[in-house]
C-alpha cells in the first residue's frame, strides 16, 4: 500500500521504516530538514536498536523515502499522524499544536477514499474533532490507531505488536476504515495479533489508561519501597513475591528512581487535565499522587548520595552512571537520571556523568554538567558512585575493579539493579531504595 507518515520522531521514523520493511511504499514527512536529511541518508536521528538496519534496507529497496513537503503525501492511500503531543509549557495539558497543524496541512492533499490514521497520544475527544475537520474538506475518513511501542524495542513492537486497536467511525465508514487498516497490518494480523475495533473515544482512552496503569504500577512499588525503608523490609523480594500472583505480575514492579521519558510523565498529567475539563477530575485524582511519588524518588536518590558523604556534598566528586530515562535509549526527556545529575551539581557536587548513548542530548540541555565518555573515567577518584540508568555495562560492573579506581567506597543503586551481596563482599557500602 502507499502510505505517508507525518512526523518522523521516535514514533514516526520507526513506523515509516517498519511499514516499508513489511512491504509498503512509504513516504515519511517532517518539518525538520536536518532530521529528513539524516533519515534520507539511512541514518537514524536518535538511538534505537535495529532502526539503522531497517532504514538502510528499506531505503535500498526503494520503498522508503523522506520529505519536508506535505504535498508528497498526495497519492498515498493512508496517512499516519505521528507527531508529538508534548506537555504545554507551564501547564499539565497536552499541546495539540502539532497534531492540528499536521491534519490541517494534510487536508488539501487528501483524495476521495483516503484514510487519515492518528497514532499520536491525544486527549480523549481529539479524534472526533479532527474527523469533523477532515470530512468538512474532503471525502476522506479518519481512524485512531494508538501506538504502544516502547523505546529500545520500538522496531520489534511495531513489526510484531502485542495488540492492535482501531478507533473508527460507526457504520459503513467504520467498516471501510477497518478494511483499510487490516490491509496495512496484514503481517501482524496473520500471526493472530489480538485486534480491538472500537469507537474513537475508547481507542484514545486505551492508550492513556494503559500508560496511566503502568505509571501507577511503578509508583505503587516505589511507595512500597518507602515503607520498606522505614521497616527494614526488602522491596525487591516483596515485588518477587507479589509478582508470582498472575493477577499482579512481576513486570513494571522495579522500584528505583522512577519513571521518565517522553510518554508516561506527560501522559498522566494530560489525562488528569482532560478529566478535569470533563468534570471528572476526581476519577483520576490518584494520578497526581502517582506523579508525586514518582518525583519523590529523585529526592530520595539525591539524599542517599548526600548522606553517603556525611551530609556535606559540596566539592565532593560524584560519578553518575546513566543519563537516559531507561537503557537502550538516548532519550533524556523528563529523565530521572539526568535530573539527579543536575540536582547534585546544583548542590555543589563535582558531578561527572556518563551514559553510553545519551551524553549529546544531555549536554545540549545541561552544558554546565561535566561528562565522561566511559564509566571508568567518570568513576575515577569519585567519593560516591550512583547508578541511575540500568545499562548492562553498569549492571555488570565488577566491584573489585571499581574499588581500584574510586576514592570512596559507597555505591547508590538508584535502580535496585546491582547485587548488594557482591558489592558488600568487596568492601563497599551499598544503598538501594527499599533494600535493607
Ligand atoms: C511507554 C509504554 O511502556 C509504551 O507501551 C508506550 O507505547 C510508550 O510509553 C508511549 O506512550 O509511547 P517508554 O516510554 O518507551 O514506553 O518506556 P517504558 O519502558 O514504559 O519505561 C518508562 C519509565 O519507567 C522508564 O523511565 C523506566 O526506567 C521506568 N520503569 C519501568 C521503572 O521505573 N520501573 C519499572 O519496573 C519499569
Amino acid at each position: 500500500m502507499k502510505l505517508s507518515v507525518i512526523g518522523c520522531g521516535y514514533l514516526g521514523a520507526v513506523h515509516a521504516a517498519s511499514m516499508a520493511e513489511l512491504g509498503h511504499d512509504v513516504v515519511g514527512i517532517d518539518v525538520d530538514a536536518g532530521k529528513i536529511e539524516l533519515l534520507s541518508s539511512g541514518k537514524a536521528p536518535f538511538f534505537e536498536p535495529g532502526l539503522p538496519e531497517i532504514l538502510a534496507s528499506a531505503i535500498a529497496s526503494g520503498r522508503l523515502r523522506f520529505s519536508t513537503d506535505l504535498s508528497d503525501a498526495q497519492g498515498s492511500a493512508v496517512h499516519f499522524i505521528a507527531v508529538g503531543t508534548p506537555q504545554r509549557k507551564g501547564e499539565q495539558a497536552a499541546d495539540l499544536t502539532y497534531v492540528n497543524a499536521a491534519v490541517e496541512g494534510l487536508i488539501p492533499f487528501l483524495t476521495d477514499g483516503d484514510l487519515v490514521v492518528g497514532k499520536s497520544t491525544v486527549p480523549v475527544g481529539t479524534a472526533a474533532d479532527l474527523a469533523e475537520k477532515v470530512s468538512a474538506h474532503s471525502n476522506a475518513l479518519l481512524a485512531w490507531n494508538p501506538e504502544f511501542l516502547r523505546e529500545g524495542f520500538a522496531v520489534q513492537d511495531t513489526i510484531a505488536p502485542d495488540r492492535l486497536v482501531y478507533g473508527v467511525p460507526s457504520g459503513v465508514d467504520g467498516e471501510r476504515a477497518t478494511e483499510i487498516l487490516n490491509e496495512v497490518y496484514t503481517s501482524a494480523l496473520s500471526t493472530s495479533t489480538p485486534l480491538v475495533v472500537t469507537d474513537y473515544a475508547t481507542a484514545e482512552l486505551v492508550k492513556v489508561s494503559a500508560n496511566a496503569f503502568l505509571a501507577t504500577k511503578i509508583s505503587f512499588i516505589n511507595a512500597m519501597s518507602e515503607i520498606a525503608d522505614a521497616t527494614g523490609a526488602d522491596v525487591t523480594k516483596l515485588a518477587d513475591a507479589i509478582g508470582f500472583d498472575a493477577r499482579i505480575g512481576r513486570r513494571f514492579l522495579n522500584a528505583g528512581v522512577g519513571f521518565g521519558g517522553g510518554c508516561l510523565p506527560k501522559d498522566i498529567r494530560a489525562f488528569t487535565a482532560r478529566a478535569e475539563e470533563l468534570g471528572r477530575g476526581e476519577s483520576v485524582a490518584f494520578l497526581k499522587e502517582v506523579d508525586s511519588i514518582n518525583l519523590r524518588q529523585r529526592d530520595r536518590v539525591v539524599d542517599l548520595v548526600v548522606n553517603a558523604v556525611g551530609g556535606e556534598i559540596y566539592e565532593k566528586k560524584v560519578a553518575v552512571l546513566g543519563l537516559a530515562f531507561k537503557p537502550d535509549s538516548d532519550d533524556v526527556r523528563d529523565s530521572p537520571a539526568l535530573d539527579v545529575a543536575v540536582r547534585l551539581h546544583g548542590l555543589g557536587a563535582r558531578v561527572v556523568a556518563t551514559d553510553p548513548e545519551a551524553i549529546p542530548n544531555s549536554r545540549r540541555l545541561h552544558p554546565q554538567l561535566q561528562f565522561a565518555d566511559e564509566a571508568r573515567l567518570a568513576i575515577a577518584d569519585a567519593d560516591v558512585v550512583v547508578v541511575v540508568t540500568e545499562w548492562n555495562e553498569y549492571r555488570n560492573l565488577v566491584p573489585s575493579d571499581v574499588s581500584s579506581l574510586t576514592h570512596g567506597r559507597t555505591i547508590i543503586d538508584g535502580r535496585n539493579t546491582l547485587d548488594p551481596v557482591a558489592w558488600r563482599a568487596a568492601g563497599w557500602t551499598y544503598r538501594g531504595l527499599g533494600r535493607p
